[in-house]
């Protein structure tokens, strides 16, 4: 598909990618980019967010949960809103654009719509959501999930890499736990939620397109897995003596790949630790992560079943034990019919006339805020399918290509709903 070459949008496009350079800067690293939930770069990312949010003519708060929120009102005040947003945390190490393209897409569409003086049958809001990662806490979609009201108090009691419990950390961040429901948002007054994101994935490039609807996005489960044996002596133990939880773990995570291809799920095990961790000591015990999805919850559940067997054979076997903890789960989230087609309508409008559809393995806050109200996303062809890594990278032109269609589906939904109640 060619460059879009719509010379305002690339002028806006470029303005975009240059504020996510500039939160790319703010990171608790300085040579890669980390960005943590209630962290003090967090705390500079929603003030800086919040400075363009004022520029393109909403009022600012940010929600008890960390959200840095943005209204304008629409043809009167105080009517439900259309939602607006992604994320500004990141992984470790991570790219530029996972969280931050989407936030900074809906900050221009509201600058341009103001500037345009159409006058909405709806209230638009942008939200950059505080943790879509779940990096620091392990659990994810905290910052959504408290918009949603689907907040569980066991998550107050979580700890980071440095035993600080979230508790602690809204506090540290000047939020105050017991003000949380505060967040909580009420369903009457929205009207639903639109994404936009990049694909963190190969197929929009594969079909040389710039941008498709997501129909609907991976349920996924997380969990922290112990394998248990016994610390020994490297020279002086024996191959018939040895419980080596480091050679138990190591099968299953082998176990996983092989067990996940065959049932169409997406396992990975991003980190391994082996403790003691001297290299003249057999691993007595080694921690690791599992992350497991797919488009049906019932393949992903079902492949989690075999992956429990195999731990199980694997320990016997080895004389070793293996425990696992649920850290994390958000269960397949289908996208809303009608904003699918509000998406497939911008896209349409930059003159790609059949709108790829396809399914997000990746994960994001609308699975959260489907639990309040509708949801629909835009998808970014990202260079490679590249993501959460510093490679991460899109064309100019596709964003300037995003920026038109998600503009215009805002007007389509507006469209609908002056045309026919939505709700
Ligand atoms: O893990 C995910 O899919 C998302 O990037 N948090
Ligand atoms: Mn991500
Ligand atoms: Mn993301």
């Amino acid at each position: 598909m060619s460059a879009y070459a719509d010379s305002t949008a690339l002028a806006e496009a470029a303005l975009i990618m240059e504020r996510c350079n500039d939160l790319a800067g703010l990171s608790s690293h300085p040579e890669k980019l980390e960005r943590l939930h209630l962290s003090p770069e967090h705390r500079a990312a929603n003030d800086v967010v919040a400075t363009w949010m004022e520029e393109a003519g909403l009022s600012t708060w940010q929600d008890p949960a960390g959200n840095q929120c943005g209204r304008m009102e629409g043809r009167e005040p105080g009517l439900p809103a259309l939602l607006l947003g992604s994320h500004i945390d990141t992984v470790p190490d991570a790219g530029r654009y996972d969280g931050m393209l989407g936030v900074l897409l809906a900050i221009q569409t509201v600058s341009r719509i103001r500037a345009s003086g159409i006058a909405l049958p709806f209230a638009l809001e942008v939200v950059a959501f505080s943790d879509e990662e779940g990096t620091r806490f392990g659990t994810a979609l905290l910052g959504s999930r408290a918009l949603a009201g689907t907040w569980n108090p066991d998550w107050w009691n979580l700890t980071d890499r440095d035993g600080i419990t979230l508790a602690e950390a809204f506090q540290d961040f000047g939020l105050d736990p017991a003000r949380l429901p505060g967040a909580f948002r009420r369903p009457e007054n929205l009207v639903g939620y639109l994404e936009a994101h990049i694909e963190q994935g190969p197929y929009l490039e594969d079909a040389d397109r710039r941008l498709a609807v997501v129909t609907s996005i991976a349920g996924a489960r997380r969990f922290t897995l112990v394998m248990t044996g016994h610390a020994g002596h490297a020279g002086g133990t024996p191959y018939n003596r040895r419980r080596d939880a480091l050679l138990g773990a190591s099968e299953l995570v082998i176990e996983v790949e092989r067990i996940s291809i065959l049932h169409s799920v997406i396992g990975t095990v991003g980190r391994l630790q082996a403790f003691p961790g001297g290299v003249n000591v057999i691993p007595g015990r080694v921690e690791f992560s599992l992350d497991l999805r797919a488009e049906f919850d019932v393949d992903r559940d079902e492949c989690l079943r075999l992956i429990f067997e195999a731990a199980e054979n694997i320990a016997a076997r080895r004389n070793l034990t293996c425990d696992a903890t649920e850290i994390y789960r958000a269960d397949a989230t289908e996208c809303d019919p009608l904003l699918q087609r509000a998406i497939a309508a911008g896209i349409q409008s930059t003159g790609d006339t059949e709108p790829l559809a396809m399914w997000s393995r990746a994960g994001h806050d609308g699975m959260a805020v489907a639990d309040l109200t509708r949801i629909a996303m835009l998808f970014i062809r990202c260079r490679g399918g590249v993501s959460h890594h510093p490679d991460e990278h899109v064309k100019r032109s596709d964003v300037a290509a995003a920026l038109d269609a998600f503009e215009a589906a805002v007007l389509a939904v507006a469209v609908t709903e002056s045309g026919t109640v939505i709700v």
